[in-house]
């Protein structure tokens, strides 16, 4: 297929059949980045949401370098990898005191910026400054492995070369911004993983994928690592309608995010006999435990964490001295902290005993 046939059929594709999406409609860098952030983890139905209320909230990208970390990531909640929301945070902030809130106006400034990478940075060049650089995500990898009939490993080092050369080979000379939207629309609605609408595909003639029968086996992604199963037993512990929770460190999942206090083991949930924590072995003799919660699941790329959480009263005079880092934080604040989406649910289910 000729190179600019590729892109005039896939353009007229998407003038036919493009949603409309807000950031669609404007050059302003800081609100493409938002939703390119935001859509690369989740779809765009669940996307849209938060994408308006950062945007209510943090109209410009000074607005969100002004914020407090802790409000970033409670609006952010229930996105998951909250570690994008802090690197874009720490980026709005660099860009908003060292650069004048003036984001870098081409590619090679914007990939230099920490959060930033090069799918990101094609995304703002080409929509907010029509740069003629191609985007390549796993939408792209898709439509191009399918199209061109190309079985390179997605997960493998070449890939990112040979995708990304082919990319930027199709990429319209005169409408690179609406190329690259196309592309993704098109990935994104049509030619899905699991049903593309081959039958009236406007490359039902051209796609290798559809004349070999090859559409699930392509684009060829190797095995994923194997996934690491964790136990979290989560004790809620309350002294006078206040609740002890503290904010995890870096180096493990929700950094940044606050939580109870926990107990992790390698093999199971505990049972009571099994407490073996100091903290818990001291509170437990004066405590009511008034209950014990169902078994939450909660599935995430690389692990999968088994949670149950104890609610533990204590006596209203019972003085301890706290683990480190632990606070009580009235049920307000608790509602107010951004936490792991899976106690928020936990809250919401059992809210009946703490209000
Ligand atoms: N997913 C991520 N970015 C997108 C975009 N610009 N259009 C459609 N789907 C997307």
């Amino acid at each position: 297929m000729e190179r600019q046939t590729f892109s005039e059929v896939l353009q007229k594709w998407y003038q036919r059949n493009k949603r409309d999406l807000p950031w669609r409609n404007t050059h302003d860098p800081y609100k493409i980045w938002l939703s390119e952030v935001i859509l690369q983890q989740t779809r765009v139905a669940q996307g849209l949401p938060y994408y308006q209320k950062f945007v209510e909230k943090y109209p410009t990208v000074t607005d969100l370098a002004n914020a407090d970390e802790k409000d970033v990531l409670r609006l952010w909640q229930g996105l998951g990898y909250y570690s994008r929301a802090r690197n874009m945070h720490q980026t709005a902030r660099i860009i908003a005191q060292d650069l004048n809130g003036r984001f870098p106006q081409n590619y090679a400034g914007l990939v230099k910026l920490k959060g930033i990478g090069p799918y990101t940075a094609a995304a703002i060049a080409s929509f907010a400054f029509n740069e003629k650089v191609a985007v390549v995500d796993g939408n792209v990898y898709r439509v191009l492995a399918r199209i061109f009939g190309i079985e390179t490993d997605i997960a493998s080092h070449e890939a990112k070369k040979v995708f990304g050369e082919l990319a930027n080979e199709l990429i319209s000379d005169t409408e690179p911004a609406t190329h690259n939207q196309a592309i993704m629309e098109f990935g994104a609605t049509y030619c899905t993983p699991a049903s593309p609408g081959c039958m009236f595909c406007v490359f039902h003639y051209e796609c290798e994928a559809n004349a070999t029968g090859k559409q699930a086996v392509l684009p060829v992604k190797s095995k994923k690592i194997k996934t690491k199963k964790r136990y979290f037993d989560y004790f809620v512990i309350e002294r006078k309608q206040q609740f002890l929770m503290a904010k995890r460190g870096a180096k493990d999942i929700w950094e940044g995010l606050y939580d109870f206090y926990l107990v992790e083991s390698k093999e199971n949930l505990l049972t009571l006999e099994e407490i073996t924590d100091d903290f818990l072995l001291a509170i437990l003799p004066v405590g009511l435990i008034k209950s014990v919660s169902e078994v939450y699941k909660h599935i995430l790329t690389h692990q999968t964490i088994e949670v149950k959480f104890w609610h533990i009263v204590l006596n209203d005079d019972t003085e301890l001295p706290l683990p480190a880092n632990y606070d009580f934080h009235s049920w307000q604040e608790v509602e107010d902290l951004p936490k792991p989406i899976l106690i928020e649910k936990y809250l919401k289910k059992h809210l009946g005993e703490f209000r």
